[in-house]
């Protein structure tokens, strides 16, 4: 079996469900449940005997230990993290415990429990960190993609504490050889994405007939990959990918920020027409996030090369499931928009929304 952990997360969970949906291999699923967990997204999987689900905290060395113990993984991936730039502006102190600590006690468990290993078991074991584009800073219009070997130059807390945990993975490979692989992904987007992204968040709101909120001038460029595709390439580095190694993956999907939302309201507009009009006069234009990355580009050739990797999904397939699910599933996003939901829209957004 593997041991995932914040598999009740966006990614974590849509990788648990497309893994046991695909194989019969079980899951152990390591999460605290944080604002951004929901065992609702998990709910397909909640009386399959191979789905065990752990409520617990990566920084947690003796339950950590004793997951290992008991369950004896062939693979951790590792998604927990706290996840949104916005909330490490406001608040970088649970950034750096989950997202910095938090892997240094998951690589410490994994290099005890590698350590009882022999063989082949101790061989095959394989530390999967799921990472993020946002370590390499920011890109100008004409610079090229970010490659594997770019400088890391994190420009958010956020950035910065997932820069720090590629770090701490790397030198548990370099150091003590444990048998790591970290992967670096672009924007995602899918199914059960916490509604406060700016995707889910435009989809939410332009159903609701609320603003939609664009920082600045709305020209900052993400590279998007849909997030099945993102499970797939977490799946193939998991199986292929060489010890030590990193992985870029993206979509080969440059768009600005006003052209995710100018499309999200046209397949609205398609899907569920509004009667007041296109919901694009909806689009309100809010401050600047402070030290906001102008530009993220994926060069994704390696794991292309390397072990066969692309994406499958284009932009416009897609972002057209996406807000299809989310129109099949309004009983998701209303009970994930708690009374913790709302007090961050209020602080991040006050009246404008
Ligand atoms: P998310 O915020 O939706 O989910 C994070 C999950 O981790 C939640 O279920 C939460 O409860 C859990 N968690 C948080 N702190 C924990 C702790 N201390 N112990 C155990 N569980 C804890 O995040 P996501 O968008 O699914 O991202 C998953 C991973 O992928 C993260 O490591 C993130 O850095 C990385 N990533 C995300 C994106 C993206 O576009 N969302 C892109 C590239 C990489
Ligand atoms: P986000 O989904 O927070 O991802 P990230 O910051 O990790 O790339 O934001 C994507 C882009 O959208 C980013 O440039 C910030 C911008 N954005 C808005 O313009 N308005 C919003 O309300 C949000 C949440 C984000």
């Amino acid at each position: 079996m593997i041991l995932v952990t914040g598999g009740a997360g966006f990614i974590g969970g849509n990788f648990v469900l497309d893994w046991l949906a695909g194989r019969d291999e079980p899951v152990v699923n390591l999460d605290a449940l944080t604002y951004a967990g929901n065992l609702e997204t998990l709910a397909r999987v909640a009386s399959d005997p191979r789905h065990v689900f752990v409520h617990g905290d990566i920084c947690d060395r003796a339950r950590v230990d004793q997951l290992l113990a008991t369950h004896r993984p062939r693979a951790i991936v590792h998604f927990a993290a706290e996840s949104h730039v916005d909330r490490s502006i406001h608040g970088p102190g649970e950034f750096i415990r989950t997202n910095i600590e938090g892997t240094g006690i998951l690589l410490e468990a994994a290099r005890a429990y590698w350590n009882t290993l022999q063989g082949v078991a101790k061989e095959a074991f394989r530390f999967h960190h799921v990472s993020t584009d946002e370590v390499y800073g920011s890109l100008a219009a004409d610079d090229a993609p970010f490659t594997e070997d770019h400088p890391y130059q994190p420009n958010s807390p956020y950035a910065a504490s997932k820069a720090a945990s590629d770090h701490l993975v790397r030198a548990w490979f370099h150091t003590y050889g444990l048998p790591v692989v970290t992967t670096n992904c672009s924007n995602n987007y899918g199914p059960f994405h916490f509604p406060e992204k700016l995707i889910p968040l435009t989809i939410v709101n332009a159903l609701a007939g609320r603003a939609l909120p664009v920082y600045g001038d709305g020209l900052n460029v993400r590279d998007w990959l849909y997030v099945g595709d993102h499970c797939a390439a977490i799946r193939t580095v998991l199986e292929r990918g060489r010890p030590g190694e990193t992985y870029n993956i993206g979509g080969w999907n440059e768009k600005t920020n006003l052209d995710i939302v100018h499309t999200v309201c046209a397949r609205l507009d398609e899907l569920r027409p509004d009667a007041n009009g296109p919901r694009s006069r909806l689009i309100s234009f809010v401050a600047d996030r402070p030290g906001h990355d102008r530009r993220y580009a994926i060069d994704a050739r390696k794991i292309g090369r390397e072990l066969g990797w692309r994406p499958a999904e284009t932009f416009d397939s897609g972002i057209r499931r996406t807000v299809e699910w989310y129109l099949a599933n309004p009983g998701w996003v209303a009970n994930v928009q708690s009374g913790a939901y709302r007090d961050w829209v209020n602080k991040q957004y006050g009246a404008s929304t």
